[in-house]
């Protein structure tokens, strides 16, 4: 295994269409990660690609009619052009029709039946074709005669077949001692809660074949099935690196350092993956990033987005460094994020062209029209300058440490402090009127806020590579060929000297389409920027609150703190509520009164009795108090 190697995986599409914004988001967080490790001088291998067996493939291969590989083969430009037009340089494209891939997994699954992790069975069950996957049963939602399936909504096909297995179950407490081992082996940690929670409800064995579909790496030894697609699709991330046909380069790169993917297939790699590594004597990979959704909202979208949301598009008409930009800081890893075209113009705007281009385009137009150009650090640094330069030392090392965790948006967001700080620095030292009056200290001015300017753009290259190089060629910056950029920047980043010259405008200003939506957007990210954990007043407006007036409540049997009321809301009807306030509060005190409840929550219940809403109580050392009007009110009022 080499030292120095920092290893990078995304999911691999399903290729049943060409990549969109989803895609590209996964690939894009690989590629800035890689070229931060490239940045820190690590030898970085970055594996993506595309999934293409199963029955998903081989259902839309026969509506398209053509042969499965015909249609598959169709779909491989469209991914690797727009991966091409937004600079994303992977080491490898891995297609899970390769012949090498195809020899890896059936050396991996002989290995797993010669030492008994594999046995022949009966299954019984549900399978979700979108999602590819059995549905276990206790995550079974009936609908009518139908069994929906928990991830995608949509109804599953019961199937009953003959198929292969591996011991998953024998791998549960494997797996938990691991999960505990590795507190920090998901980013965001909450996922592992998930993770960890879904194991302890026990495991069972999963089945790795299907008889009844064709499109598939044939089983070793039994050409009657085919491989289950997530046993044949989550190899890949050996495959790719030569498992079965490259030992050498195999234990070069595993284990993966990070493996990127969306949080719809958490478990087929918090589990089924890691099960599948310590079947197979592998070490498992360093760390999950699991990321969220990028939503869009249908009603502006066919407004304001028309076909715009296809990611070539948008290239065309943003460029590709400010959507990668957009990209990274403006989706939150840790949970869903909404796309909207009027931020993409608010972020060009204010943060690209205001804060960044400006600071670039003032600095160098003012020193190259005093003479300017040979920039030098001052005999001694003023107090000022001293505090900035340290600020930007800071600013490296938090930003790497966040890097390092997965949060890349929080990387950007990090460096972004540090650029309103240079740009506080440059205002205050007034260097326009320095140039006048004291030719040391002007130079001085220019000087720190170039050297800001140096550390910002490698700090920001990863996510704006062609950008950057740019800003930091008329900046006159040496790539540094040192073990670690980030090194560099720290020692000696502050004390080299340099010749600027000017460049084009580095980020061209863009009109607005929606004059209305820029206001809103300015408050919507101001607030953004001080905390993400702010409601979306559209979330906020999701949330149907009702005054109700309770005709009946009664207590539950063996329960010491649920009360069973009966709500009567008016136009919505009479609603059964269950509330834990049976310590605060008798029948008598609540039947003939009115509450304030929540009314579209998913209907779920408690001891077995189902409620349909929630009682808004307020509590503190002394107990609850409930939430009521002040006077009386129709039952069914709206409140908000
Ligand atoms: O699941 N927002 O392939 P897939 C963010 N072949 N990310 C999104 C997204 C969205 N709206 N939509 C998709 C498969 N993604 C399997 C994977 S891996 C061994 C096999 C991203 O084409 C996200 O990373 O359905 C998600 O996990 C992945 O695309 C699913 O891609
Ligand atoms: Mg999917």
């Amino acid at each position: 295994m080499k030292k120095n190697k920092f290893y990078v995986t995304t999911p691999i599409y399903y290729v049943t269409a060409a990549p969109h914004l989803g895609s590209l988001y996964s690939t894009l967080l690989a590629d800035v990660s890689a070229r931060y490790h490239q940045l820190a001088g690590q030898d970085v291998f970055f594996l993506t690609g595309t999934d293409e067996h199963g029955q998903k493939i081989a259902q839309a291969a026969e509506k398209a009619g053509k042969q499965p590989q015909e249609f598959v083969d169709g779909f491989i430009p469209s991914y690797q052009e727009m991966w091409k037009r937004y600079n994303i340089a992977y080491s490898k494209f891995i297609r899970t029709t390769d012949q090498e891939h195809i020899v890896g997994v059936q050396q991996w699954l002989q290995r797993l039946i010669d030492q008994g992790d594999v046995y022949k069975d009966f299954y019984k069950g549900f399978y979700c074709t979108p999602c590819e996957t059995f549905v276990t049963e206790k995550d079974q939602d009936k609908q009518g005669a139908d069994v929906m399936c928990p991830s995608c909504g949509r109804a599953t096909t019961e199937v009953s077949e003959e198929c292969y297995f591996f011991k998953l179950s024998a791998y549960q407490d494997k797996l938990l001692q691991f999960f505990e081992q590795h507190p920090d082996f998901i980013t965001p940690k909450e996922r592992l809660q998930e993770v960890i929670s879904f194991v302890k409800e026990g495991l069972k064995d999963l089945s790795i074949s299907r008889k009844t579909i064709t499109w598939g790496i044939p089983f070793p030894g039994d050409n009657t099935h085919v491989t289950y697609v997530w046993a044949d699709a989550l190899n890949n991330y050996l495959t790719g690196i030569g498992y079965g046909t490259n030992e050498a380069s195999l234990h070069t790169w595993w284990p993966a350092d990070l493996q990127i993917l969306g949080k719809d297939i958490v478990r087929f790699h918090a589990i089924y993956w890691p099960a599948f590594l310590m079947a197979s004597g592998l070490k498992l990979p360093k760390k999950l990033l699991v990321h969220g959704w990028i939503k869009v909202d249908d009603r502006k979208m066919s407004k304001s987005l028309g076909n715009a949301v296809d990611p070539k598009q948008l290239a065309n008409n943003y460029g590709v460094d400010e959507i990668r930009y957009y990209l990274t800081r403006k989706m939150a890893i840790t949970q869903d994020s909404e796309f909207r075209i009027s931020d993409i113009e608010q972020s060009i705007n204010s943060e690209l062209a205001n804060d960044l281009g400006n600071l670039l385009n003032r600095c160098s137009t003012l020193a190259l029209k005093n003479n300017l150009s040979m920039i030098e650090p001052p005999k001694q640094w003023s107090d000022k300058s001293k505090v900035l330069h340290q600020e930007c030392i800071t600013m490296i090392q938090e930003s790497r440490k966040l890097v390092e965790q997965g949060y890349l948006y929080r990387a950007v967001n990090r460096i972004w402090e540090y650029i309103n700080k240079a740009n506080a620095y440059f205002h205050e030292q007034e260097p326009w009127k320095q140039a006048r009056s004291n030719q040391d200290e002007f130079a001085e001015t220019i000087a720190a806020t170039v050297y800001s300017l140096h550390s910002i753009g490698a700090m920001l290259w990863p996510v704006m590579p062609t950008k950057m190089e740019l800003m930091l060629s008329s900046l006159g910056f040496e790539w540094h060929k040192s073990d670690d950029m980030f090194v560099h920047l720290q020692k000696s980043a502050w004390t080299v000297s340099c010749t600027i010259k000017k460049i084009e405008t580095l980020f061209q200003k863009i009109e607005i389409t929606k004059e209305s939506n820029v206001e809103e957007t300015k408050v919507e990210q101001k607030i953004e920027e001080k905390k993400e954990s702010y409601l979306q007043f559209e979330d906020f407006l999701k949330v149907d609150m009702r005054v109700g007036t309770i005709t009946a409540c009664d207590e539950i049997e063996g329960s010491d703190k649920l009360l069973k009321m009966q709500v009567d809301f008016g136009d919505l009807g009479q609603r059964q509520i269950l509330a834990g306030i049976k310590k605060s509060f008798t029948p008598d005190d609540l039947v003939g009164t009115q509450g304030i409840f929540v009314v579209n929550l998913k209907p779920r219940k408690m001891m077995g009795i189902p409620s349909e809403g929630m009682m808004l109580v307020a509590s503190d050392a002394q107990g609850l108090q409930r939430m009521i009007p002040a006077g009386d009110i129709t039952p069914g009022s709206k409140v908000g």
